[in-house]
C-alpha cells in the first residue's frame, strides 16, 4: 500500500466532514410565514424525500397539493400521512411517471381537466446514479427523468400556469451541476462508455439551463424580472439531505456502508423538513414574487456555474429537448413573443 494512501484518506474523510457540517450549519427555515390559501401546487416526486416534506409544509399553509408520484401505493399513503398531520383535506395523490411520456401526458391531461389553477409547479422528483437503464422511449433515465420528463410536464401545463399568473415554477437542481457538461453528440449515453455519476450532473446541469431558457421565453428577453407572462422559473440546489436518493449509490451496498458510513452521513446531513425549506422559500416567499431565471443555493442566491450561464446551450437543448419529447411539431412549446418581447422592452424602459 501506498505511503500515501492513508493521509490523503483521513484529508479526504476530514474535508468530507467539514463540507457536510457546513451544509448542517447552513440555511435554516424559510423566513415567510405566508399562507397559499386558494392556491394549487404540483409537486413531483412527493411520496418521499424532499418531495413529501415539501407537500406536507405546503399543505400546513393552506395550499391544495396535487403529488405525482409513479407509485401509488406509497403516493397515497404518503397523502393520507399528510392530511393526517396537516388537518388539511386537500391533498391528493396522482400517477407520474417521468419515465414515460405517455404517462407524463395523461397526468398533464388530468390536472389540466380537474384543476381551475395551478399555482406552483415544484419540478422535484429525481433519480441519481442508477445503472444505465432507460426510459420507456429510449433515454437514458436520468436524463429521461430529471430533465425531459419535467421538460415535457413543464411544457404541457405552461397555459394553466399562465391562467392563473402569478405563478411560480421551481426546478430541484444540485450542486452536481457544477461539473456537469452537456455533450450534445450523446445526450443518451449511446455512443460513449457509460458513467453515471457524469449522466446525473448532465442532467442536473440541464436543470439550470432549462430554468434560464424558460424564464427568457416566458418573459421574453433576458433574465431578470418576470414582467410578461407572469410565469417566474427558479432552480435550487437543496442542500445535502438524507433521503432516498442515494439508494443506488455505494453508500447501501456494502455491510460497511450501511452499517457505519451511513448512520455518520444522516447525523451530518440535514432532515427532509429542512431540506425542504428552499423549495418552500421559492414557492411561497414574498421576495421571490417576480423573481425568475435564477439559481439558489439553499435560501442564496448564486451564480450558477459558468456552463449553465451559456445561452447558446441553453437555446440548444430547448430545441432538442422538444424534438425529442415530441413537443416540436405541435407547437406547444413556450416560444420567444416578439410582441410579449416588445411590451417587456417598453416597460422596463
Ligand atoms: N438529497 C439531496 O442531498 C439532494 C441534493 C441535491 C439535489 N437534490 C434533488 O432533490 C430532488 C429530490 O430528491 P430527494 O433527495 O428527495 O430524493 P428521493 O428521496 O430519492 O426522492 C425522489 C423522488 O423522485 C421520485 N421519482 C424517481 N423516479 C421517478 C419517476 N420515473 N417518476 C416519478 N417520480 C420519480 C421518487 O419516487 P419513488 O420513491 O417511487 O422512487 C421519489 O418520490 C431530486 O431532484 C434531487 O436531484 C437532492
Amino acid at each position: 500500500m501506498s505511503k500515501y494512501v492513508l493521509p490523503v484518506s483521513v484529508f479526504g474523510t476530514v474535508i468530507g466532514c467539514a463540507v457536510l457540517v457546513k451544509n448542517h450549519m447552513t440555511g435554516g427555515h424559510c423566513p415567510s410565514k405566508a399562507t397559499i390559501n386558494g392556491k394549487t401546487v404540483v409537486i413531483t416526486g412527493a411520496n418521499t424525500g424532499i418531495g413529501k416534506a415539501t407537500a406536507r409544509e405546503l399543505a400546513q399553509r393552506g395550499g391544495r397539493i396535487i403529488m405525482g408520484c409513479r407509485d401509488m401505493e406509497k403516493c397515497e399513503a404518503a397523502a393520507k400521512e399528510i392530511r393526517g398531520k396537516t388537518l388539511n383535506p386537500h391533498v391528493y395523490a396522482r400517477r407520474l411517471d417521468l419515465a414515460s411520456m405517455k404517462s407524463i401526458r395523461e397526468f398533464a391531461e388530468g390536472i389540466k381537466q380537474e384543476e381551475q389553477r395551478v399555482d406552483v409547479l415544484v419540478n422535484n422528483a429525481g433519480v441519481m446514479r442508477c445503472p444505465a437503464w432507460k426510459t420507456e422511449d429510449g433515454f437514458d433515465m436520468q436524463f429521461g427523468v430529471n430533465h425531459l420528463g419535467h421538460f415535457l410536464l413543464t411544457n404541457l401545463l405552461l397555459d394553466k400556469l399562465k391562467e392563473s399568473a402569478p405563478s411560480r415554477v421551481i426546478n430541484l437542481a444540485s450542486l452536481a451541476h457544477l461539473v456537469g457538461e452537456i455533450d450534445f453528440e450523446d445526450l443518451n449515453w449511446e455512443k460513449k462508455k457509460f458513467d453515471t455519476k457524469r449522466a446525473y450532473c448532465q442532467s442536473k446541469l440541464a436543470n439550470v439551463l432549462f430554468t434560464r431558457e424558460l424564464a427568457k421565453r416566458l418573459q421574453g428577453k433576458s433574465t431578470g424580472c418576470c414582467i410578461c407572462t407572469g410565469v417566474t422559473v427558479n432552480a435550487v440546489h437543496p442542500g445535502i439531505v438524507a433521503t432516498e436518493l442515494g439508494r443506488h449509490t455505494g453508500m447501501h451496498q456494502s455491510a460497511f456502508s450501511s452499517s457505519v458510513l451511513s448512520p455518520l452521513f444522516s447525523i451530518l446531513v440535514k432532515s427532509p423538513e429542512l431540506g425542504a425549506q428552499p423549495s418552500v422559500y421559492l414557492a411561497v416567499s414574498e421576495e421571490m414574487e417576480g423573481m425568475t431565471g435564477r439559481y439558489y443555493d439553499v435560501l442564496l442566491e448564486k451564480e450558477p456555474a459558468p456552463q449553465a450561464l451559456d445561452e447558446e446551450a441553453a437555446r440548444r437543448l430547448w430545441e432538442v429537448s422538444s424534438r425529442l419529447v415530441g413537443l416540436e411539431e405541435e407547437g406547444q412549446c413556450a416560444k420567444v413573443d416578439p410582441l410579449a418581447e416588445g411590451q417587456s422592452e417598453a416597460a422596463q424602459t
